[in-house]
C-alpha cells in the first residue's frame, strides 16, 4: 500500500481563472497547457495500519539534505496546504472503502520560495501515488477528475505534453486529456524566476473574486475564439499564431485580475521589464512571447532553435532569482524509488 509518483507543473497557454463551483472545481471555461520538463513534484504516500493521523511532510528542495526518519515525524498539522492534501486523501478512502491513514512525503525539484506554482504538479503527484497506493485501477481520465478536485490545474499535469482540460458540465465530464505528446513540437519555455518580496495571495482565492470585474463578461465572451487559435496553432504548428494568441490571453486574465474587487496585482517592475525586452526582441526578429500565471514570474515560449539567443538576452535583465529552460514534458507517472 505504498506508491510514488512524479508529476510535472504545466503552463497555461489558455488559462483558467474563474469557477462556476468552488467545491468540485468546475471551471468556467476550458483550457490548454504544457507539461513543463524541469519543474515537478515527487510524493510517496503510503496507508498504514495503527496509524492514528495522516502525516504529511513537505521536504525542500531535491538539493536539500537528504530525509531523515526521524523528519518524518515533523509534520505541521496547522498548515492549510496538509490540511488539503488530508481531504484529497479523504476522496481516495472514500471510493476505496478503507479507513486506513496515510503517510505522505512529498518534494519539489525547484525551491518553494521561488514563488513557481506547485499545486498542479502536487495535486497530480499526490492522486496518482495515493491511487495506485491503494490498488485503484482508474483510467486517466478518471486520474484528471480526481487531481482537479484537489487542484484546477492539476488535472492537466496527468495527460502527456499538450494539454486540453475540458471545461464540462459536471464532475463527470471535466477533465483533461492530451492533444500531441511530449515530442510534437520542439518547444522551449524559458521560466524567468523574478526577484519578489511580496505576499502571494493563492490562486484559489484570488480567482473566488473573478466574476467582480467588469471585464470578465467579455473575457469569456472572447474565449472559445482564442481556444479555437490555441488548439488550430498547435494543429499547424503555427507558432507566430501560437504565440500571438497566447500573449493576447495572458494580458487578457491579467486584466481581469486587476480589475476585481480588490485587484490583484500578479506583476512588478521585473515583470513588466520582461514584458518590454520580448516585445522589442520580437522587432528584432526574435520569435518569442511571453506568459505568465499568478504571480510575477515570466515564462519565455520559444522555438528550441531560439533557446540559445533568448537565454543570452534574458541574463543581461536585472531583478532575476534563477532561469528554468523547460522542454513539454509527459505526464504523470509512477516511479519505483520511494522518498522514504
Ligand atoms: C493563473 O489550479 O492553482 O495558474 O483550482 O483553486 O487550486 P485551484 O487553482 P489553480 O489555478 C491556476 C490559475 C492559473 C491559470 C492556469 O494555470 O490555468
Amino acid at each position: 500500500m505504498k506508491a510514488t509518483a512524479t508529476a510535472p507543473a504545466n503552463i497555461a497557454f489558455i488559462k483558467y481563472w474563474g469557477k462556476k463551483d468552488d467545491e468540485l472545481r468546475l471551471p468556467i471555461n476550458s483550457s490548454i497547457s504544457m507539461n513543463l520538463s524541469e519543474a515537478h513534484t515527487t510524493t510517496t504516500v503510503e496507508f498504514k495500519w495503527g496509524l492514528k493521523q495522516d502525516q504529511v511532510i513537505f521536504l525542500g528542495d531535491e538539493n536539500s539534505s537528504k530525509l531523515t526518519r526521524p523528519l518524518l515525524f515533523g509534520r505541521n498539522y496547522e498548515s492549510k496546504e496538509a490540511l488539503r492534501v488530508i481531504k484529497h486523501l479523504d476522496r481516495f478512502r472514500k471510493i476505496a472503502k478503507l479507513n486506513l491513514k496515510a503517510e505522505v512525503v512529498t518534494r519539489n525539484n525547484f525551491p518553494r520560495s521561488t514563488g513557481v506554482a506547485s499545486s498542479a504538479s502536487g495535486f497530480a503527484a499526490l492522486t496518482v501515488a495515493a491511487a495506485s497506493a491503494l490498488g485503484l485501477k482508474l483510467s486517466e481520465k478518471e486520474l484528471t477528475i480526481f487531481a482537479r478536485l484537489g487542484s484546477g490545474s492539476a488535472c492537466r499535469s496527468i495527460p502527456d505534453g499538450f494539454v486540453i482540460w475540458e471545461a464540462g458540465k459536471s464532475s463527470e465530464t471535466s477533465f483533461a486529456q492530451s492533444l500531441y505528446p511530449e515530442s510534437y513540437w520542439d518547444l522551449c519555455d524559458i521560466l524567468v524566476i523574478v526577484k519578489t518580496s511580496a505576499k502571494k495571495v493563492s490562486s484559489t482565492v484570488g480567482m473566488e473574486l473573478a466574476k467582480t470585474s467588469p471585464f470578465f463578461t467579455s473575457r469569456l465572451l472572447s474565449l472559445p475564439l482564442r481556444i479555437e487559435k490555441v488548439r488550430t496553432a498547435l494543429k499547424k504548428k503555427n507558432f507566430r499564431l501560437l504565440g500571438e494568441t497566447i500573449e493576447e490571453e495572458c494580458v487578457n486574465m491579467h486584466a481581469v485580475m486587476m480589475t476585481q474587487t480588490p485587484p490583484l496585482f500578479y506583476w512588478n517592475g521585473a515583470t513588466l521589464e520582461i514584458i518590454k525586452a520580448v516585445r522589442e526582441w520580437r522587432e528584432g526578429m526574435l520569435p518569442v512571447y511571453f506568459t505568465v500565471d499568478a504571480g510575477p514570474n515570466v515564462h519565455l515560449i520559444c522555438e528550441s532553435k531560439y533557446q540559445d539567443v533568448v537565454l543570452n538576452k534574458v541574463k543581461q535583465i536585472k531583478d532575476i532569482e534563477r532561469i528554468i529552460v523547460n522542454k513539454p514534458a509527459s505526464g504523470t507517472h509512477l516511479v519505483y524509488k520511494h522518498l522514504f
